[in-house]
This record gives structure tokens, C-alpha cells and sequence, in this order.
């Protein structure tokens, strides 16, 4: 077995926690073959997988980089080399600036070309820095490498169907960062969710910065939806449980909504982010939608499927948020009442239309709305979990809980179920009543 490691380290979303995962899986089959570690102490390749959505992620980036250089300086002086690889978004935006302000960094390589990364790694051997954040033509999936056979480290897996996004929302890096939308085949999906499940993975959540905008070549050669995926990913033997994210409300079709009535794969939870409640804050955003649209939709969506728990993104002091729109945005989560959500200060980023726009808001307006948004969304999951007590629901098992004895899995509305079994209830899907909730978790009992 090879002794050279590799440490990952993933900031933001769920497509980075993918997009970490084939890293390592390339690394570990590549020629030498790389084996993660969990620490990055005395690791030889050190790989900072980033996000630049907003401003404290890609700061926090920086801060990472000087441990990792006394990481870097410490191993050198006992003869060994450490490479320092920055990947994701903050690569894409800012390239070669990252070495220009941490000279330790070896490599910068962007989300749309880290299948380059076992050769450069192998190249960048020498003194050489290599940053590479071309959106090459040549797709990343199609020069990956197989993905390994072994058992996957967990019975639930992202599987990222669709990346980019051409909303641009006048907020948003993400267009600039992943680029144009692209949607993977039907055929190549299916490929990999049977791999997965062959693996032992249960739960595949399918990934997008625009989920419901896929449009992957079809097996009749045309382009499919997302709703005609899932009905194909849902066929697949031993695949128990379906999900997406993210959703745009623009792109929720009548096919999809249709789906969460008849699909029984496909669970019942849907993260659908408004951003604001006032129409005229919604217009400047670029989001193409008013805040009675979006109530329409969830009206549509909660008569095909009632139970389904809805949560969402919202930003606060977007520039020009007065405090009558801001409580728009108040009432439209008080109507609509969500079991989960994000939420957020607007944070100006680079190369972005909002960031140009006068009547910034001060930072005290924007934290006090955020607290006073925040204490109704706490309210409203705790009133969703509350609502589950006294329930039985099917939990499927991911690992092991907290405390010894129990075992942590999630209901069907995503929510953290920690129950008293052993670990080999891990991958089933079992009852359970609950009958205890907070609100981030609920506890339960196996029902007999
Ligand atoms: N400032 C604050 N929040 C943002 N988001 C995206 N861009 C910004 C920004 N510039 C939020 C949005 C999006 C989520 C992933 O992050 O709510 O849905
Ligand atoms: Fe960003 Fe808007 Fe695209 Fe979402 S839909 S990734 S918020 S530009």
C-alpha cells in the first residue's frame, strides 16, 4: 500500500463535498496512489477545496492557507515535501492572486478541470506553481477516472447531475465561478447511481446549482428532465431514496411536481430558495419570479404532495432593502412556514451587478434583520419537529450517533433522528417513533 497521503478539506456546498470526493477517489487510483487522511499535520498534499460565495468563506480560505504553510515549513525542515493545492471556487475567481498572496501554495486549479489534478500534483513535484482555471471544452466527467469499486464510506452519496448556472442573479458569483449550465447524460448518471449502489449507498442526492434545469441527453437521444431522471434513477434495485438540490422556483415544472405525488423514491423534502420577499428587491436580484409567484408554486406543490417540508435561502440588506420590504420577506416566511432554512447578509461580491449598486446597507440594519428573520425560522423548525412527536416515521441509519448506543439517521423531511440501536442498523431504513424534538434533531424509539 502506498504511504503518500492527501487532506481534503471542503468549504460550502454540496457540490464541493462531491467534487472533494472524486479528488480523492482520482488521487487514491492514480499512479503512486494517494490515502486520505483526516488530519492535515503530516499529510504530503494538502487540498484546500473552496467556496467564494460570500466574502467570510473565501477569508476564511486565507486564514487555512497560513496553518497550512507552518504545516508546509515544519515538514520541510524535517526533509519532507508538502504540496498545497487550492481548488473550487475561490481558484476560479481569483487564480493566480491566491499565490501571489500565499507563495506557499503550489497549485490553484479550478472546478471545471480538477480531473487534471493527479498530473499536476505529480508535476508540481519541482518548484513549478501551475494554476489552471480554463473551462475546457472537454468535459471533466468524460476524464475522470473510474470511480473505485469498493465500498462507499456512506450509505447516502451526492451525485452532481447538472453544474453552472445562466441565471445570473445579480447577487451571485456562482455564473462566473461554474460557468455556463451544463447537464451530464441520463446514461452516464445512471452509470454512476449503479455504481453507487452496488457500493452499498441507499440515498443518492442528485446535485445542481440549477437541478431542476437539467437537461441531459436522453436515452431517445433528446434532452430529458429532471423528473424523467428520477424515474429512471428510480428503477434501480437497492436505490431507496431520492433527492435534489438546488432548486430554482422558475424552473419547478409541472412534470417534477407531479413527481413528489407519485414517486415514492423521491422524498418528501424540497429546498426551493426565494431570497426575498418584496417584489421590488426580487426584480433587482434578477430573479425573474414575484413573491405571489413563488406562493402560487408552493400552493401547487403542497397540493400534490401536503406533507412535503419545504426550506429555503434567504438574503437580507440586498442594497436598497428598505424595512417595509425587508418586512415582506417577514410575512412571506410566516405564510409559507418552512421547516428549514438559510439565511444570510447580503455580502457584496466581486464582478457581480449588486455589488455596483449604491444604497449599500449598513452592517448593524442587515444584523438586526438577520436576527429578528432568524428568531421566526428557528421558531418555524422548531414547530415543524415539534409537529413529528408522537409519529413513526421511516429513519434510514447513516452512523453512528453521538452518544454510544445510539445510531444517527434521517426522516424523510431530512431531519436528524438519533435513536437508541446498534450500528448494524446502519444503511436500513427502520420506524420510528418519535419522542423527543429541538430544533435541529429529533429523538426516537425503534418501533417494534
Ligand atoms: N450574499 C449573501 N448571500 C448570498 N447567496 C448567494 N450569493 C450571496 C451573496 N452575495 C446565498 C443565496 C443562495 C445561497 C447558496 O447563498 O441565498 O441561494
Ligand atoms: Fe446563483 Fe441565482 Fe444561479 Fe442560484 S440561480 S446559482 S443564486 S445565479
Amino acid at each position: 500500500m502506498s504511504t503518500k497521503t492527501v487532506f481534503v478539506k471542503t468549504f460550502g456546498c454540496q457540490m464541493n463535498v462531491y467534487d472533494s470526493e472524486r479528488m480523492s477517489e482520482a488521487l487514491a487510483l492514480s499512479p503512486g496512489g494517494y490515502r486520505e487522511v483526516d488530519a492535515p499535520d503530516n499529510a504530503d498534499v494538502i487540498i484546500l477545496n473552496t467556496c467564494h460565495i460570500r466574502e467570510k468563506a473565501a477569508e476564511k480560505v486565507y486564514s487555512d492557507l497560513g496553518r497550512m504553510r507552518e504545516i508546509k515549513v515544519e515538514r520541510a525542515s524535517r526533509g519532507e515535501q508538502t504540496i498545497i493545492a487550492v481548488t473550487g471556487c475561490v481558484a476560479q475567481a481569483e487564480g493566480e492572486e491566491i499565490i501571489r498572496r500565499q507563495p506557499a501554495v503550489d497549485l490553484v486549479v479550478g472546478p471545471q478541470s480538477y480531473h487534471l489534478l493527479p498530473d499536476l500534483i505529480r508535476r508540481g513535484g519541482g518548484n513549478a506553481r501551475f494554476v489552471e482555471t480554463s473551462f475546457p471544452e472537454d468535459e471533466k466527467f468524460d476524464r475522470l477516472p473510474p470511480r473505485p469499486t469498493s465500498r462507499h464510506p456512506a450509505r447516502t452519496a451526492f451525485l452532481t447531475v447538472q453544474e453552472g448556472c445562466d441565471k445570473f442573479c445579480t447577487f451571485c458569483v456562482v455564473p462566473y465561478t461554474r460557468g455556463a449550465e451544463y447537464s451530464r447524460s441520463v446514461s452516464d448518471i445512471v452509470a454512476e447511481a449503479e455504481g453507487l449502489v452496488a457500493r452499498g449507498v441507499v440515498e443518492i442526492t442528485l446535485l445542481g446549482q440549477n437541478v431542476n434545469a437539467y437537461h441531459g441527453t436522453g436515452a431517445d437521444g433528446r434532452p430529458a428532465t429532471l423528473s424523467g431522471l428520477i424515474d429512471r434513477l428510480a428503477s434501480i434495485d437497492g436505490l431507496q431514496r431520492l433527492r435534489y438540490t438546488t432548486s430554482h422556483p422558475r424552473d419547478m415544472g409541472a412534470d417534477l411536481i407531479a413527481a413528489h405525488r407519485d414517486q415514492p423514491k423521491l422524498m418528501p423534502f424540497l429546498h426551493l430558495p426565494v431570497q426575498s420577499g418584496a417584489d421590488r428587491i426580487l426584480a433587482a436580484m434578477n430573479r425573474k419570479h414575484t413573491a405571489d409567484d413563488y406562493r402560487a408554486l408552493v400552493a401547487r406543490i403542497r397540493d400534490a404532495r401536503p406533507d412535503i417540508a419545504l426550506s429555503t435561502d434567504i438574503i437580507v440588506g440586498f442594497p436598497g432593502e428598505t424595512e417595509d420590504e425587508f418586512k415582506r420577506t417577514l410575512e412571506l416566511v410566516a405564510e409559507t412556514g418552512f421547516a428549514m432554512a438559510f439565511s444570510f447578509k447580503y455580502s457584496p461580491r466581486p464582478g457581480t451587478p449588486a455589488a455596483k449598486l449604491g444604497e449599500q446597507i449598513p452592517d448593524e440594519v442587515a444584523s438586526e434583520r438577520l436576527t429578528r428573520l432568524q428568531g421566526l425560522l428557528n421558531a418555524q423548525a422548531s414547530a415543524f419537529n415539534a409537529g413529528l412527536i408522537g409519529r413513526t416515521v421511516p429513519v434510514l441509519f447513516e452512523r453512528p450517533g453521538r452518544r454510544s448506543g445510539q445510531v444517527m439517521g434521517r426522516s424523510p423531511y431530512l431531519q436528524v433522528v438519533n435513536a437508541d440501536g446498534a450500528d448494524a442498523l446502519i444503511g436500513q431504513i427502520v420506524p420510528v417513533e418519535i419522542t423527543e424534538s429541538s430544533p435541529h434533531q429529533l429523538v426516537g424509539v425503534l418501533a417494534a
